[in-house]
């Protein structure tokens, strides 16, 4: 007999956002594992704080260093790597032992989200359920109030990290678009959707359903660079008149 490793998506920040299976199967679990860089607490597992059990047992996965913080000479992915296959190992520890573990993943946990580094290493092995959540994309819509994509048009979700010519060339296709992983390369993607003729239209979210919301159009945001739970949104201009 071994445990059940349950990719848990927790949604965008809202507690209240999560599914009835997400709380069920999480507080079910006799071990809550999440993943936190370094001296934070882990966006995944302050979502889900206030609905653990009282002594519930936790497993910290935490990541060996911060994105700006690489020694020179190191490789990112070899560290992540390195990283995910040791975590891997700590959660099969826990389910060799027949004892289930909720991963607990901010948003999705397909969507771009962490757990999916541990079930392709454990899914073979193990029983595995993945429970679907609220996607930050869709939670960005819904603070805006604004019906993001309708009919036969195209949404685009892309990544801030591409190059800004190709951000700039989808933006041009797209009916919708959402721009994730803005941090540092806010400057380059504010200027692709101004180069696309989206600014005016472009709207901007911080921590999309969290107590500290922000949400301003695109133009009048410090185009330094922004925290890691933001995102642009650019609804679809014929969805908001139908
Ligand atoms: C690694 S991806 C994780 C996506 C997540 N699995 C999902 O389903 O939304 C992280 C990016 O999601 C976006 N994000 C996640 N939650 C957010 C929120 N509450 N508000 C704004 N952006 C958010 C940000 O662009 C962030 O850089």
């Amino acid at each position: 007999m071994t445990g059940s490793l349950y990719g848990i998506g927790v949604g965008p920040g809202d507690p209240e956002l999560m599914t009835l299976k997400a709380l069920r199967l999480l507080q079910a679990s006799e071990v809550v594992a999440y993943f936190a860089a370094p001296g934070r607490p882990g966006n995944a597992r302050r979502i889900v704080d206030p609905h653990l059990r009282p002594g519930q047992r936790e497993l910290r996965l935490e990541y060996p260093v911060t994105t700006e913080a690489v020694p020179t000479g190191t490789s990112y992915e070899t560290l992540l790597v390195d990283f995910y296959d040791t975590g891997a190992k700590r959660v099969a520890e826990l389910l060799d032992d027949d004892v289930d573990v909720a991963l607990v993943c901010e948003g999705d946990p397909f969507f771009y989200g962490s757990y999916m580094y541990m079930h392709n290493r454990l899914a073979d092995r193990y029983r595995t359920v993945v429970v679907p959540a609220v996607p930050s994309v869709l939670a960005g819509a819904a603070v805006l109030g604004a019906p993001l994509v309708c009919q036969d048009e195209v949404l685009c979700v892309l990544s801030g990290v591409l190059p800004g010519d190709e951000i700039e060339a989808r933006l041009r296709t797209a009916g919708a678009a959402v721009i994730m992983k803005l941090g540092r390369n806010l400057p380059k993607v504010r200027d692709a959707v101004e180069r696309a003729g989206l600014l005016d239209h472009a709207r901007y979210v911080e921590r999309a359903t969290m107590a500290t919301e922000r949400v301003l159009p695109l133009a009048e945001v410090d185009p330094t660079s922004a925290p890691y739970f933001s995102m642009v949104v650019i609804p679809s201009r014929t969805a908001a008149t139908r």
